[in-house]
């Protein structure tokens, strides 16, 4: 009715039905966090207006996709429809809970002090296990600035995962793409792209012919010529590559408007595989809340391994895990158990596990098995007491490529995982590549993947 008059009018009520619903679960709940988690002796008004400066600062953050996916169709920027976060805005939490901490610190409440970014973090965390993990990859990568190309610098999703790195300290993003189209975008979708490097491939003349000289000296006996290899510069994924390659960036991540083979073929073509690896291969992490963090593999490149390619896969995988300070305990996965069950596929899984042990005799490595005999225990112990598993597997290597990928997809939407990845395993340089489509919170966490991973190799040389 109000709108019927004024048009101007700005309406805040308590219904979900309209905008700006203005609902007590914004409230309470991280008014009382805050106050319990410093012992604080009571409320004052102090903290309940930082609890609101709070709230009125968050409504004019970028909304992450985890939330407009909740809300589908409504509105969410800043504006006379969007004056307060929504009630299930899980960002609330770690905004509201530290304002009313440190209101209640400063006001003589407080019977503990907190560190308030640790308290931060800690909040972050405990909204889930891969939050946890993402936590200390985010610390890590932050220690020292990679700089990562992304081709695909048009991209509305890359532009606001750009600008969220820059913000967060993540890494230093250079974006492909025409600047003055790329800077418009930015201001269409309400972020700051202010020390983003932006790289226009079409006007790069003359980097762009070394670079097509480069392709064709790796590539002339392959079948590529000169004119071919000009002509593949102008597309953003082989320009990205080449800078990678090059040492003009540190990582490249891309494939968020292409499919995964579209995007491995040109960064194998101008990156390749590092020295002495034949396959590269694909994993996955999942987190679980209250359990170890898993390692599946391959769940992204080899579609039908051999038993070398699996041991290499292995080997790959469980380096990767070492690096991150994990002790792998590793079960090639298949439809039998140590035999139970022959045929080809079982054979080939023992096979890689004696593959593996030859080549690396310290690893802990078992199989062919299936996968809750790797994941569980007790079956482990006592059905299968000659295991060489000291306890039970946290990475799984995976017969086939669909197995993998339909097991990774199934528990990340029906099992509740939070998955990280794909991290591809075996690349020269660091070269991660996006799913198809994903959001902003996939491309910040492969990103920061992409950044250790620079970081782990830096230390190696
Ligand atoms: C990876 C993939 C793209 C390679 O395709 P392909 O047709 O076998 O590759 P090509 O014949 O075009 O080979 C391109 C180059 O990459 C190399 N290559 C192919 N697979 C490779 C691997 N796993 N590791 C390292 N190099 C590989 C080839 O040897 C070739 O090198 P060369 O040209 O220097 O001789 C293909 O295996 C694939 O599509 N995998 C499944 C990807 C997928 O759909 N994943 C699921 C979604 S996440």
């Amino acid at each position: 009715e109000v709108l019927a008059v004024r048009d101007d009018a700005i309406i805040a009520t308590g219904r979900s039905d309209y905008p700006n619903q203005v609902n007590n679960v914004l409230g309470f709940p991280f008014i009382f966090r805050g106050a319990l988690d410093v012992r604080a002796t009571g409320i004052n008004a102090d903290m309940m207006l930082a609890a609101t400066h709070a709230l009125a600062e968050l409504a004019r953050q970028q909304v992450p996709d985890t939330v407009r996916g909740a809300y589908e169709g409504s509105e969410m920027s800043f504006g006379k429809d969007y004056l307060i976060p929504k009630p299930f805005d899980h960002r609330v939490l770690f905004h509201v809970a530290p304002a009313v901490a440190k209101a209640a610190m400063e006001t003589g409440l407080a019977r503990l002090t907190l560190d308030l970014d640790e308290y931060e973090e800690q909040l972050r965390a405990s909204l889930g296990p891969g939050r946890e993990v993402m936590r200390w990859m985010t610390a890590r990568a932050r220690r020292d600035s990679a700089k990562i190309v992304f081709p695909e610098g048009h991209n509305d999703t890359v532009i606001q995962a750009a600008a969220r790195m820059m913000e967060d300290g993540i890494c230093e993003p250079i974006l492909l793409g025409r600047p003055s189209r790329v800077q418009e975008k930015a201001e269409l979708l309400g972020v700051n792209l202010k020390g983003v490097e932006i790289v226009h491939p079409a006007a790069c003349t003359d980097k762009r012919y070394e670079f097509a000289q480069t392709l064709f000296k790796r590539r002339a006996r392959r079948g590529l010529t000169l004119a071919e290899a000009q002509w593949d510069l102008y597309k953003p994924i082989y320009f990205a590559a080449s800078m990678l390659e090059a040492g003009e960036a540190d990582a490249m991540v891309a494939g968020i408007e292409a499919s995964y083979p579209e995007t491995l073929r040109p960064a194998l073509q101008v990156v390749g595989r590092e020295d002495g690896i034949a396959r590269v291969s694909g994993l996955y992490m999942l987190a679980f809340p209250g359990r170890e963090l898993l390692f599946f593999a391959d769940t992204t490149v080899n579609i039908d391994p051999d038993a070398e390619t699996l041991r290499d896969i292995a080997l790959q995988t469980a380096s990767f895990v070492q690096d991150l300070g994990i002790r792998p305990r590793v079960a090639m996965v298949s439809f039998s158990n140590f035999a139970s069950s022959v045929h080809e596929e079982s054979r080939q899984m023992a096979t890689a596990v004696e593959l593996v042990r030859a080549a690396n005799p310290e690893l802990e490595i078992d199989g062919e098995m299936q996968a809750d005999t790797a994941i569980d225990e007790v079956k482990l112990r006592e059905v299968y007491p000659f295991t060489h598993l000291s306890g039970p597997a946290n990475v799984l290597i995976f017969s086939r490529l669909s197995a993998a990928n339909v097991a990774y997809k199934l528990l990340d939407q029906l099992g509740g995982a939070d998955v990280i990845g794909p991290v591809l395993l075996g690349m020269a340089k660091p070269v991660h590549i996006l799913q198809r489509g994903c959001d902003v919170e996939d491309v910040l966490n492969l990103a920061t993947v992409a950044a250790v991973d620079w970081q782990a190799r830096s230390a190696h040389i």
